[in-house]
């Protein structure tokens, strides 16, 4: 099998991070025979040094022909100046809507070594395992009439529309109930039906999509500011939660914090499945961004990049056992002691990018 991967490290520490995860790649090709064939371009900042646009067409091009796509991170001081349609970040939002990536996927895991560094209490996070299934190109932040009119008494009025069609519900809602089956089987679905038109249809169509499809999947449905208190009290009571655009942004930040470090956090994005193949374009990147404060230093977690990797082993390839150990070795590194500046603890022996990428790999 040959298995095209598009790699876009991007600026700041995105390339110190991609350079772990290529250690990984090569041991994988060499000692499982996993195929895997490396692309690289460039992306953000880089690519406007290089010419002048923050993603070129050749790359874009080259993304939605791989079976999958590496991001790194974009943007940086260095380019806070250029025009908004070239910005860094400008590159990322091209290919999430050139890949229709839909389904952003935001997992809340809290390794137990990191369990003391939780914004909670390490007994309430320990263990935890949580998906959010985010929609990521519908809702609030896309829909019409979205500006700011002039009523012409000195007051002015901002308006943002929530629109959801029922196709977009069903597609979100497969992902989460297909995922949920992968996993522990349950998914929690939040909207705020009580308030909202769209929370009403957002309720109707996941009922009826688990009906029609995934009744072996245990569904429960929760307001979202429910779900929101509920995160932090009892976090360990969910598998899956499937939300809108806006209220999968803030759950997932809140999510994200309950496991401790920024340099930790991997996510996927999922478009829908080709026509022909069957198979999804798919986007994985770290949560964190360049982090320019620390690039260049060899000093970054590469810990976010190669979880995301491990999700993109799992969820492109349906390399399960890989994905599995990859995520085990994180674990065991962490359970050793070994960590980066940024969830460095007592008693523990801090390293550098590199040592951290090579110990996982190591394991
Ligand atoms: P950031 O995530 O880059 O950094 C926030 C803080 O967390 C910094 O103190 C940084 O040193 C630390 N940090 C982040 N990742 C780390 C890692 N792997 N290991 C150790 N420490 C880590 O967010 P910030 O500072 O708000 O943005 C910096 C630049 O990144 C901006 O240009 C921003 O636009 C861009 N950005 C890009 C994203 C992307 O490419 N998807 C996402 C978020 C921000
Ligand atoms: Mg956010």
């Amino acid at each position: 099998t040959v298995r095209n991967l598009f790699l876009l490290p991007g600026d700041g520490i995105g390339p110190e991070a991609m350079a772990e995860v290529r250690k990984i790649i090569a041991y994988l090709n060499e000692a499982k025979g996993t195929g895997f064939v490396l692309d690289e371009g460039l992306v953000g900042g880089v690519a406007y040094d290089a010419h002048g646009s923050a993603v070129s067409e050749e790359d874009m091009a080259k993304a939605l022909a791989a079976d999958a796509v590496l991001f790194g991170a974009v943007g940086g001081p260095k380019w806070d100046a250029v025009p908004y349609e070239v910005r860094p970040e400008a590159g990322l939002l091209r290919l999430r809507k050139d890949l229709k990536l839909f389904a952003n996927l935001r997992p809340a895991i809290c390794y137990p070594a990191l369990a003391a560094a939780s914004s909670l209490k390490p007994e309430l996070v320990e263990g935890l395992d949580i998906l959010i299934v985010r929609e990521l190109t519908g809702g609030v932040y896309f829909g019409e009439p979205k500006e700011i009119i002039d009523l012409g008494n000195g007051q002015k009025r901002g308006i943002d529309t929530q629109v959801y069609d029922t196709y977009e519900i069903e597609r979100i809602a497969g992902v989460a109930f297909e995922l949920a089956r992968t996993r522990q089987n349950r998914v929690c679905s939040m909207e705020k039906r009580n308030v909202m038109k769209s929370g009403v249809l957002w309720n109707q169509v996941v009922t009826e999509t688990h009906k029609a499809k995934y009744s072996d999947v245990q569904l429960e449905h929760m307001l979202a500011d429910a779900g929101g208190m509920q995160l932090v009290r009892q976090p360990k009571q969910f598998d899956v939660i499937v939300t809108d655009n806006l209220f999968g942004d803030m759950l997932s930040d809140v999510a994200a914090m309950l496991t401790g470090s920024l340099g930790m956090l991997p996510s996927a994005s999922l478009g829908a499945p080709d026509a022909k193949t069957g198979k999804r374009k798919a986007l994985y990147e770290p949560v964190h961004g360049s982090a320019p404060d620390i690039a260049g230093k060899g000093i970054a977690n590469p810990i976010a990049m190669i979880a995301s990797f491990a999700m993109c082993l799992r969820y492109s390839f349906n390399l399960v056992t890989e994905a599995d150990n990859l995520e085990k070795a994180i674990a065991n590194v962490l359970d050793k002691g070994i960590r980066t500046g940024d969830i460095m603890a007592e008693g523990c022996k801090q390293v550098g990018t590199v040592e951290m990428g090579e110990a996982i790999l190591a394991e």
